[in-house]
């Protein structure tokens, strides 16, 4: 027996909504302080769907390390594009009492949990407990969220293929702390975007991690 359905029904088995990055960018606009604190953001993502096409244009990657591609930042929000070439990694970081989504473009990324620690005091030295095993996450999979309440966390191209993420920090996320594996100690690390809104510096900005 052929069934045929109506674009109707199947928009009713498929509830996800096509979103251009300018229509994402004007939901985002529309936030503060207060509602990126709410299930706004888990709602939008879960609701519409953005073409990773639309992330070309400020998708560059770099030889030294994984790439920070700001797309549009304001005082509650920063969007980016994080680009990560074979074997490219972050630190154990935290993210400065700041909420983030992460979506995959293109490949797929390593993320490892750890323990969340509470308030992190200079000097401390702490022995970071790992949450579970490391879980990949690749393009068209559901959007990932973090916060220092849940865990701290490292994220690793461990694939042999470049992978795109974008990133949604709310508040912006000016500095973070990285853990120091060998002196098992916290570090402030200022974070720098390898470019901005699609232009590239006219030098890459060095970052410290
Ligand atoms: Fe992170």
């Amino acid at each position: 027996m052929i069934v045929f359905f109506d674009r109707a029904v199947l928009s009713f088995f498929n509830p996800m909504k096509k979103a251009s990055l300018k229509e994402f960018l004007d939901f985002l606009n529309q936030q503060d302080a207060k509602t990126f604190k709410t299930d706004v953001v888990d709602k939008y993502l879960k609701n519409h769907q953005i073409d990773h096409e639309e992330f070309l244009p400020y998708t560059f990657f770099r030889e030294e390390t994984y790439g920070r591609n700001l797309i549009a930042k304001n005082d509650f929000y920063e969007l980016l594009v994080l680009t990560w070439l074979p074997e490219q990694r972050t630190a154990i970081h935290d993210h400065a009492s700041q909420r983030c989504w992460v979506m995959m473009g293109l490949g797929s990324l390593t993320f490892k949990n750890y323990e969340p620690v509470g308030p992190i005091i200079e000097g401390k030295k702490y022995q970071l407990k790992a949450m579970g095993r490391a879980e990949v996450i690749s393009a068209g999979q559901s959007p990932s969220y973090i916060d220092d309440g849940m865990a701290l966390h490292s994220i690793a191209n461990a694939s042999r293929k470049p992978a795109i993420s974008i990133h949604l920090y709310a508040n912006p996320v000016n500095r973070c702390r990285i853990y120091n594996e060998s002196t098992k100690t916290f570090e402030w690390s200022e974070l720098e975007y390898f470019t901005f809104s699609g232009n590239t510096w006219n030098e890459p900005v060095q970052e410290l991690h």
